[in-house]
């Protein structure tokens, strides 16, 4: 990967200009600001796009702009053909085939690491930064939210792999912190209520989605919600208040029959950025991932990419108020998932939200329905929406249990996509795909067939 990553390097030093195109997502943000960055700090002449997906739409646009050189970062594996007269560089980390023909690709699968907990698109692009000059590793704060941004701690409740290298590099340049603390979303910026509220990884009988038993579960607890009028957060808490409340979500959990492995899944790394205001959204790398998450797939990543880079006035206040945006989004489309019915088949469990959820943020809806009580654990689950442009998006996710079975959600959807003349992939865990309205039903016969085959191999 490192001779690659030279190769890539050496291109870069040597291009006048450079094209970056990215995804929507935090870590295509994170990945197109880690390249920006590079660049400009090489003194050359940068642009950047973001897009939702690299189709053949997207590579023909680029094909007729005549750019010299593109860099495409969280995504481009997909890439089938070289195009005359423009050169390409990929660094992407979603699952790809060995047999690449492109010359100048840095991708994990290529090299025999899984890109889908080891390293991120962010992660890709910083290790090319950081070969172009070790002065980049300050970049490696970004290369860890992106990581974060896709979730790559879920498996072992932290970074692992060349993730940790980077998160290594980082403390070493003072950019970033870690910490053992409880896991839930929001330690910095939530009130206590809703951070429980809101907890899903593990949920919490009783207490997940449900405001009331929260504040009394504090009140029970004798800890207090406010101090001086404003609400208390994780991070306002004392040592042995955070105990209290530890032991206290431990008991909860075991007497409603959770395993330990379950209840130590609460505990694990959290990653701070050194250099932020602690309890801004840009402490955490969580949080500052959500951040980022409000202004691309809102078609604000110029917004996302500016805080990347450094501006903490204007930008920082705009992703504020997208944040409020987003969050609100978020409730409303998990409510009306919920309203959806949900058809359960023999190999996967689905919903289709019409026209009632942003395309763009189908993914982290269907991530979040994935935890909910009813949904089962042990099949996939799709969500479907559909697109402005009149196709239909679909996002499946699953749990560890079910890709240790031999599921591929990646091998799925692209398979399956292909045949319905659309496109799709990702990684085993979550996918994602765009197809012609109507061919719901034929999409799911042939991701079942080829979940079936994956089961039974
Ligand atoms: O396009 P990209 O690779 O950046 O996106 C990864 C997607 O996979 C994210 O939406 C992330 O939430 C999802 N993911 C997940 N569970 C994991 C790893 C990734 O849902 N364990
Ligand atoms: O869009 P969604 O969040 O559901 O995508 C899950 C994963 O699948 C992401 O890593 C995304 O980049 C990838 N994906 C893909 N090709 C598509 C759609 C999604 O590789 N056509
Ligand atoms: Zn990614």
């Amino acid at each position: 990967m490192l001779k690659r990553a030279q190769e890539i390097a050496a291109v870069l030093k040597k291009a006048d200009e450079v094209h970056i195109v990215t995804h929507i997502d935090a870590d295509g943000i994170t990945a197109g600001a880690i390249a920006q960055a590079t660049i400009q700090r090489l003194g050359k002449t940068s642009s950047i796009e973001c897009v939702k997906q690299l189709d053949e739409m997207v590579l023909k646009r680029l094909k007729k702009e005549g750019h010299e050189l593109v860099w495409f970062t969280d995504l481009g594996s997909s890439i089938a053909d070289d195009i005359p007269k423009m050169t390409m560089i990929v660094t992407d980390h979603h699952m790809c085939s060995k047999e690449s023909h492109l010359r100048y690709h840095l991708n994990p699968h290529l090299f025999g690491i899984d890109g889908s907990f080891e390293i991120s698109g962010a992660g890709v692009t910083y290790l090319v930064s950081k070969t172009i000059d070790p002065v980049n590793v300050d970049l490696s704060a970004l290369a860890v939210v992106g990581a974060c941004g896709d979730l790559q701690d879920r498996r072992h409740c932290k970074l692992v792999g060349m993730n940790k290298t980077f998160l290594e590099d980082g403390i070493t340049a003072h950019v970033l912190e870690c910490r053992k603390d409880i896991r839930f979303f929001g330690r910095e910026t939530r009130a206590l209520p809703r951070f429980l509220q809101y907890a899903n990884d593990p949920i919490l009988p009783g207490l997940s989605g449900r405001e009331e038993a929260c504040v009394s579960f504090f009140e029970d607890l004798k800890i207090r919600l406010d101090h001086k009028e404003s609400a208390r957060r994780w991070i306002d808490l004392s040592y042995d208040e955070r105990k209290t409340i530890l032991s206290a979500l431990a008991r909860l959990l075991l007497t409603k029959g959770f395993s330990a492995a379950l209840v130590e899944r609460m505990i694990g790394e959290v990653y701070l950025l050194a250099r932020e205001e602690p309890g801004s959204e840009l402490h955490d790398a969580k949080e500052y991932a959500t951040l980022l998450n409000s202004t691309a797939r809102y078609g604000k990543h110029e917004v996302g990419l500016a805080v990347c880079l450094g501006d903490r006035g204007k930008s920082l206040d705009d992703a504020r108020i997208l944040l409020q945006g987003h969050r609100q989004n978020l409730v409303e489309s998990l409510q009306f998932a919920r309203d959806e019915t949900l058809q359960k088949r023999t190999y996967v469990q689905f919903f289709h939200a019409g026209e009632g959820i942003r395309d763009t943020i189908i993914g982290i809806v269907t991530n979040m329905m994935l935890h909910d009580e009813n949904v089962d654990k042990n099949m996939p689950l799709l969500g479907f929406v559909h697109t402005e442009n009149g196709d239909v998006k679909v996002s499946a996710r699953t749990t560890q249990q079910v890709i240790e079975r031999g599921v591929d959600l990646s091998a799925a959807l692209r398979h399956a996509a292909a045949a319905v003349q659309g496109v799709g992939g990702g990684h085993d865990i979550a996918a994602g795909a765009t197809i012609p309205k109507g061919k719901e039903e034929e999409f799911l016969v042939l991701v079942e067939q080829k979940i079936r085959t994956q089961l039974s191999l």
